[in-house]
């Protein structure tokens, strides 16, 4: 999708820089995804009008964090891409409660949080993404869910069009699922943590380093698991018993390591990640009797 020139310098005006054509396979961690105009929202305080404004000229638009989580169709895309700039995102510590950008990278905030004696997020360590995608997603892994230490976010909610600050308690944070509409942009989020000793934090955020480093393929390109795990199953666990790890299809690889991350070894199409899906969730619904629902969001176009 192509922004005018026209469209550019009103956009301008509220502090939005255009990056024509960019192709996505670049923004995100599988390296798949086609092209598309990038608009950059340097100033958070103007994103309603910048969304007023590409409603009113018909632009379509998705937002697109760390993308860590995404996969992206192949080609030029229908839609322009939203992004909030990564450089110096904001972060503090008063007391027990920790204030981060949304635009922050996630394990750049449990650091940081730990350095200040404030844990409770070692399990997040090694996850990959930004805080806004975390909360979105309701990011967790080794028994920590980052909904659980929220307490306020502010947000541009797309139901009222305005910037506006939720209380923890009236946003519900399920398994990689949250209230959060798919319009909506979060942009900052004040956090209450246990305080506990840098040394405690530290060793605890060894454990879980080896522990991902042990079981999962970190120097491959992939957006971490495919599939959400049934209630009470592993979807890793089942694609490994039915023999899938290393089965193929063109460049997209069910990973040897873990069953459950799909990787992209070389230059895969979002289609050959696609049939891959299709196909281990036609072999386990055969063979288990469960349909298996993506963790993995897919923007088709
Ligand atoms: N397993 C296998 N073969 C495999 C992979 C796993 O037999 O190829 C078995 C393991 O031996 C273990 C069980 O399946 O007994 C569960 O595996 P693991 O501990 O690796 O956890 P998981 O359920 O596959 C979840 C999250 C991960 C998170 C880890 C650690 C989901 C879908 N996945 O994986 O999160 O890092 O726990 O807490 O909830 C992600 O969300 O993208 C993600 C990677």
């Amino acid at each position: 999708m192509r922004i005018s020139d026209t469209l550019a310098a009103r956009l301008k005006e509220f502090g939005v820089e255009l990056r024509p054509s960019v192709p996505l396979s670049e923004k995100t961690s599988l390296g798949i995804g086609g092209t598309t105009d990038q608009l950059l929202l340097r100033k958070s305080e103007t994103i309603p009008d910048v969304m007023h404004l590409l409603a009113n000229e018909n632009i379509p638009h998705r937002f697109l964090g760390g993308g860590t989580n995404v996969l992206i169709a192949d080609d030029e895309l229908p839609y322009v891409v939203l992004h909030l700039p990564t450089s110096q995102p904001g972060m503090r510590v008063e007391g027990n409660a920790a204030y981060v950008d949304a635009a922050a990278d996630l394990g750049g905030m449990v650091t940081f949080c730990a350095k200040r004696d404030l844990g409770g997020m070692e399990g997040l360590i090694g996850v990959p993404g930004s805080v806004g995608g975390a909360l979105r997603m309701n990011a967790g892994a080794y028994g920590t869910q980052i909904g659980s230490y929220v307490r306020e976010v502010e947000l541009y909610r797309a139901s009222t069009g305005k910037l506006e600050i939720l209380r923890g308690d009236d946003i519900r944070f399920d398994y990689r699922h949250t209230s959060f509409a798919v319009e909506d942009v979060m942009l900052r989020v004040k956090l209450e943590l246990p305080s506990k000793p840098f040394k405690e934090i530290l060793a605890l955020i060894k454990v879980c380093n080896e522990k991902r480093r042990a079981s999962q393929p970190l120097n491959q390109k992939s957006a971490g698991c495919i599939f959400k795990n049934p209630p009470g199953g592993s979807a890793g666990r089942m694609i490994d018993e039915l023999g899938l790890k290393g089965h193929r299809v063109g460049d997209a690889m069910v990973s040897d390591r873990h069953a459950n991350f799909f990787v992209n070894v070389a230059n895969a199409s979002c289609a050959d990640m696609l049939r891959l899906i299709d196909e281990v969730r036609e072999r386990v619904r055969v063979s288990y009797g469960v349909e298996l629902d993506n963790e993995v969001i897919f923007w088709k176009n």
